[in-house]
């Protein structure tokens, strides 16, 4: 384990680092309205849900348990993949999705689901940002290089729940949500979720 996954387990990460790190020239951001993103996942064979710290703000764990179930009775292969520093506090995720009774056996650990993500048809990243950030395993310049993190953009398709292209809790910019194969769903994210369920 490195140094700057040390520092960003103990939560001293990124206070000093400047927010603007990594801001220059993303390029532009593609946007996705629930309606859309429900028909994607409709299409999909396998879905991954990446959650991080905005889905226990949003309290949107119950839609997104309902929608993991919504999914699967459609014959979908749906699983969660879980960052190990996911949240503020350790096991949050966990605690969350076993809150709503989501299956054990579909929720994977990082380390478990990773390799898995370049065959992934959808993932749906529901208020999740440092875990799921591409610098940190392409930028040895950022201030989160080597940062074990989860592997979303190898997916066919990515969609990002959150309110704004604000940073997370390191502040600083993450590059998948300008990628090509990245759509943002902007709002909370209990909403949004709730808004795929009804456009089924
Ligand atoms: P973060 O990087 O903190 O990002 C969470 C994202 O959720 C934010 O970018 C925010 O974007 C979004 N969000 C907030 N409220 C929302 C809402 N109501 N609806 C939709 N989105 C919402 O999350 P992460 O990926 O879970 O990473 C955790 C971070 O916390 C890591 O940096 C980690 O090191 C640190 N940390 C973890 C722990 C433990 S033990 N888990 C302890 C201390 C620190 P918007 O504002 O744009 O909505």
């Amino acid at each position: 384990m490195n140094r700057s996954f040390i520092s960003v387990i103990a939560g001293g990460f990124g206070i000093a680092a400047p927010a603007s790190k990594g801001d220059t020239d993303q390029g532009e951001h593609r946007e996705i309205t629930a309606e859309a993103t429900a028909e994607m996942l409709a299409n999909a064979s396998s879905v991954v849900i990446t959650p991080g710290y905005g889905m226990a703000v949003a309290q949107a764990q119950y839609p997104v348990a309902e929608l993991a179930h919504q999914l699967r009775e459609k014959g979908v292969n749906v699983r969660f993949g879980i960052h190990p520093v996911a949240g503020r506090l350790p096991g949050h995720m966990n605690v969350l999705l076993a809150e709503a009774k989501v299956p054990y056996d579909i929720v994977m650990e990082m380390d478990e689901i990773n390799d898995d993500l370049g065959d992934t048809s959808v993932v749906l990243v529901i208020g999740a940002n440092d875990t799921v950030n591409p610098a940190a395993a392409e930028d040895p310049g950022s201030p989160i290089a080597g940062m074990p993190v989860l592997r979303v953009w190898e997916a066919e398709n990515v969609v990002v729940f959150k309110r704004s292209m604000a940073a997370g809790y390191a502040g600083v910019q993450n590059p998948l949500f300008y990628r090509d194969n990245s759509q943002m769903l902007f709002g909370d994210a209990k909403q949004r979720v709730e808004d795929i369920l009804k456009a089924f």
